[in-house]
């Protein structure tokens, strides 16, 4: 209805580009929390069904046992809401106290981006859920939908130490500026694609992407591969786009999970840990990066150590200190002499990958503690229990440990006393 007026291409193609948007096929599996408001993040409808998403920005009750043919897709007046109060089609507004995401975190600031973040957050609190040891299943997890916490640099897990969040938040309407700027073309190859009521940054077809939202302050950037990252994150030996250094950072993070060494996760094999929570949050936080799709744009700094940071809570190696040290420096293990485990302490002054080998007194390697790990600037430890790289127990006697970051190389000297 609203596309007869709001569908004459090019001028007025809402419609078009509502169509060429995901929101005109949201998927559906009719759950609702029995005889409760639609606040409930249990509550699937609300976020998948029209209606329901309605009846929730009205603090309403609404119908139970729906069915897929009863489902209104995210159309027009989902969003908009034509008998609004100010201006004839002006957007809902969110029930009150829940401008927030499901950790509490404030997101009445964002403008007319709240429509999004009403839909677009994760489903749960990292803090209570990945401690609460109920079902694991293969939809555990924050769910799909966690742009919102990634833009605002919230509710992904730590482990100690808190993540440093970027500016993209303060970006005016939020979602809305970068993912709603509409597409100068007027031809045929992107037009109602990218920008607009598309939602998409990026037209799979032409392989364009649309940087038009980024101009206002990144001016002259053509491409989401224009934005260089500053460092080798991913350590494949060369400093490439943010957007790469996400993907192979995130692809570094699912080969150390378990079945580690493989490129994949088995959600199985992590429920059956259940006492580990680093591995819990790790996954969450795997889970949260990546069902966020921006490849790191909504928010570089963060994503990446969030990454890097779950990926060596993961391989074992834990952060004593966010301080960044002055100078290279591997300690001297303690306890020395030692049986069966000793701790050796990292300093590291600058984010590079680092390698740390045992050799015993012949020069043969026995075990790698630490494989090329992209480490960002800070004070580390790990563990050695005097096993080597087969699994099988090493006997009594001196080790060398070293090093390796770049140029700099450390050496030092360990006794094994059984
Ligand atoms: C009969 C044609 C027609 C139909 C049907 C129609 N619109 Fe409009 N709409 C217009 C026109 C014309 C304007 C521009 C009015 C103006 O700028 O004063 C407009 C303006 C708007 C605006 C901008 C309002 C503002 O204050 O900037 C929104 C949002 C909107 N329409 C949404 C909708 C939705 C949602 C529907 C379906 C429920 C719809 N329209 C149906 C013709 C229509
Ligand atoms: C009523 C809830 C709701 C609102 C409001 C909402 N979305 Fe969505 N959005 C969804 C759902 C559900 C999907 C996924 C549809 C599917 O895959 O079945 C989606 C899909 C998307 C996609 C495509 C994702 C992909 O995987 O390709 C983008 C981009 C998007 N939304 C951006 C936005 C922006 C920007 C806003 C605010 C202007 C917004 N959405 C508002 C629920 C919502
Ligand atoms: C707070 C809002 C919200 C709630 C509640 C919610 N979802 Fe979603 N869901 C989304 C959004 C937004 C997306 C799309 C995210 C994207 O594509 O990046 C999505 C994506 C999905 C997808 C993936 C769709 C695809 O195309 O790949 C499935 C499946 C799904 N949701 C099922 C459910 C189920 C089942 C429930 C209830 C148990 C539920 N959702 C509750 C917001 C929500
Ligand atoms: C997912 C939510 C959502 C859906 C669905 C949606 N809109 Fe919008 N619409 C927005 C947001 C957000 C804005 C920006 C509001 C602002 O900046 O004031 C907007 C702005 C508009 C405007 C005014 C600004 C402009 O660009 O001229 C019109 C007209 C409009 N929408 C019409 C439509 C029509 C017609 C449809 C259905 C084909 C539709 N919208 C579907 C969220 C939505
Ligand atoms: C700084 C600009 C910016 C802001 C603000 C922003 N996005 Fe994005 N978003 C991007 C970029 C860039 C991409 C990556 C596009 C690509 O590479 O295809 C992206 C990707 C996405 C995707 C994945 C699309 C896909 O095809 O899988 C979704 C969904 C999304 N954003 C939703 C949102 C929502 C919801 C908000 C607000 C909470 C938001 N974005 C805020 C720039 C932004
Ligand atoms: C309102 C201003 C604003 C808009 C719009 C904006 N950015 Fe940014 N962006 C910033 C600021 C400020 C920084 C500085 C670092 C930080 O705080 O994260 C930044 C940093 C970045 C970075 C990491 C550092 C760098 O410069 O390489 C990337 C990547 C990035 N933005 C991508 C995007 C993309 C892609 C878009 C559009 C889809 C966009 N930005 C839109 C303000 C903006």
């Amino acid at each position: 209805m609203c596309g007869n007026c709001h569908g004459e291409p090019w001028r007025h193609s809402k419609f078009q580009q509502w169509e060429n948007s995901l929101h005109s096929e949201s998927v559906f599996e009719g759950r609702v929390v029995a005889d409760s408001l639609r606040n409930s993040y249990s509550d699937c409808n609300r976020c998948h069904d029209g209606q329901s998403y309605v009846d929730y920005t009205k603090s309403r009750k609404g119908p139970l046992n729906l069915t897929k043919a009863d489902q209104k897709m995210l159309v027009c007046q989902t969003c908009h809401d034509p008998h609004g109060n100010n201006n004839q089609y002006q957007l809902r507004t969110t029930p009150p106290g829940q401008e927030i995401l499901a950790n509490g975190t404030n997101y009445s600031f964002t403008g007319t981006g709240k429509t999004c973040l009403n839909c677009h957050k994760a489903r749960r609190d990292n803090s209570v859920y990945i401690t609460a040891r109920g079902s694991f299943s293969s939809t555990w997890g924050p769910h799909e939908s966690t742009q919102g916490d990634v833009l605002l640099g919230s509710n992904a897990a730590t482990f100690g130490f808190p993540y440093i969040t970027g500016s993209h938040k303060n970006i005016d309407n939020a979602c809305v500026t970068c993912h709603m700027a509409e597409t100068t073309d007027t031809g045929t190859v992107t037009r109602d694609k990218v920008g607009g009521h598309s939602m998409n940054l990026h037209d799979a077809d032409s392989d364009y992407d649309h940087t038009a939202g980024c101009q206002s302050c990144h001016a002259g950037v053509t491409s989401f591969e224009d934005f260089l990252a500053p460092q080798d994150f991913d350590g494949n030996g060369t400093a490439e786009s943010w957007e790469k250094e996400v993907s192979g950072c995130l692809t570094n993070l699912r080969i150390a999970l378990p079945p580690a060494g493989v490129d994949s996760v088995a959600w199985q094999l992590i429920a059956r840990d259940s006492n580990n929570v680093n591995l819990r949050k790790a996954y969450w936080n795997y889970l949260m990066i990546g069902n966020d799709g921006s490849k790191g744009m909504h928010n570089p700094f963060y994503t990446i150590q969030v990454l890097l940071t779950s990926k060596n809570y993961t391989v074992g190696i834990k952060q004593i200190s966010n301080e960044v040290p002055e100078v290279f420096e591997m300690s001297q293990n303690y306890p020395n002499p030692f049986n069966p485990t000793t701790k050796i302490d990292l300093r590291i002054p600058n984010t590079a990958p680092v390698s740390v080998k045992i050799y015993d007194i012949m020069g043969r390697e026995v075990k790698t503690l630490v494989n090329n790990q992209v480490m960002l600037a800070g004070k580390y430890t790990v563990d050695w229990n005097s096993l080597d790289n087969n699994g099988a127990n090493v006997s009594t006697g001196a080790y060398f440990y070293r090093i390796v970051s770049g140029n700099s190389v450390i050496t030092k000297k360990m006794m094994l006393i059984k």
